[in-house]
């Protein structure tokens, strides 16, 4: 069973390419927090695998909350994995996911970083579509090393040394994170359709329909999804956004899907 958190679809797109190659099924977090599905039955070689993305060189608050919520001991004695795809670098993002996941009772045998196109357009420009293909390229070749790794149960050794020299910094990086999520800056404009997709696929619910018209509040993740995933671009996030383009994996979500 791999378990995924994806915004923009790179990370719903590795646990996808993952589970058809190892033959096991994926599921959403979100789904499973909304269904609040924490207890899993898992079959005796079974392999579980989680897969989301770094924010600010650390974990998303709702895949904390999901391991939180987890039921530990259905996950003893077996191999689990985590794959964390970034656009970037993670700072000790990666080893502080290892520690996370162990401090909620859960061993992790094995920690990769998938590097993937970014989606962070209220900093980077979406990649132009050479970009995209590269990068995409480069991704299908770390993939396939982390698969066959996940085939034959390999173990790795995480934090690495660099990871550890940088926990403090992402600390720091990630507490910025932490304080700066506010929906303000948030906007729509009249290309806004009235479809509703903003607020089906908002992973925490930040988005309420008025008049056709989404409205923003609550705890938003900054996850983008919203933004990205608009069909006519009529989301941004302060003024930068109107120049950076828009991201999705050209593979991920089916068009009108929500998590
Ligand atoms: C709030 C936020 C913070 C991010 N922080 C980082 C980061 O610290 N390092 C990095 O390499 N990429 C960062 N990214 C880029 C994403 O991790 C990357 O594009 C990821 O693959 C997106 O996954 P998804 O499409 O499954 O949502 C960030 C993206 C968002 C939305
Ligand atoms: S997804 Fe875009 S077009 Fe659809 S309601 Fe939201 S802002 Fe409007
Ligand atoms: S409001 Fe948008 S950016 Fe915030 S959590 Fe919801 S979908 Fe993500």
């Amino acid at each position: 069973m791999l378990f995924y958190f994806s915004a923009t679809g790179n990370s719903l797109f590795a646990a996808r390419t993952i589970s058809d190659q190892i033959g096991e099924d994926y599921v959403s977090m979100v789904d499973c927090i909304e269904d609040e599905r924490f207890r899993f039955a898992f079959s005796k070689d079974e392999r579980v695998g989680f897969v989301f993305p770094c924010y600010f060189w650390g974990l998303p608050p709702i895949v904390k909350s999901f391991v939180e919520n987890l039921s530990t001991s259905d996950f003893e004695g077996r191999h689990l994995f985590l794959v964390m795809t970034c656009g970037s670098v993670i700072g000790s993002a990666l080893g502080d996911a290892v520690r996370y996941f162990k401090a909620n009772g859960i061993h992790v045998s094995a920690a990769y970083r998938l590097l993937m196109p970014e989606n962070y357009v209220i900093v980077f420009k979406a990649p132009s579509d050479k970009q995209l293909r590269r990068r995409l390229n480069h991704s299908a070749a770390i993939l396939t090393r982390i698969i066959t790794d996940v085939h034959e149960s390999r173990t790795n050794h995480h934090p690495t040394m660099l990871s550890r020299i940088m926990i403090l910094p992402s600390r720091v990086f990630h507490a910025y994170y932490q304080k700066h999520r506010s929906t303000r800056p948030f906007s729509v404009s009249d290309r806004c359709i009235g479809c509703g997709l903003c607020a089906r696929i908002c992973p925490t619910h930040s988005i309420a329909m008025l008049d056709e018209k989404p409205e923003w509040h609550g705890d938003c993740l900054q996850c983008l999804g919203c933004l990205n995933r608009c069909p006519t671009a009529a989301i941004d996030y302060g003024r930068m956004t109107q120049k950076r383009g828009r991201y999705v994996h050209p593979d991920g979500f089916a068009e009108h899907s929500t998590h």
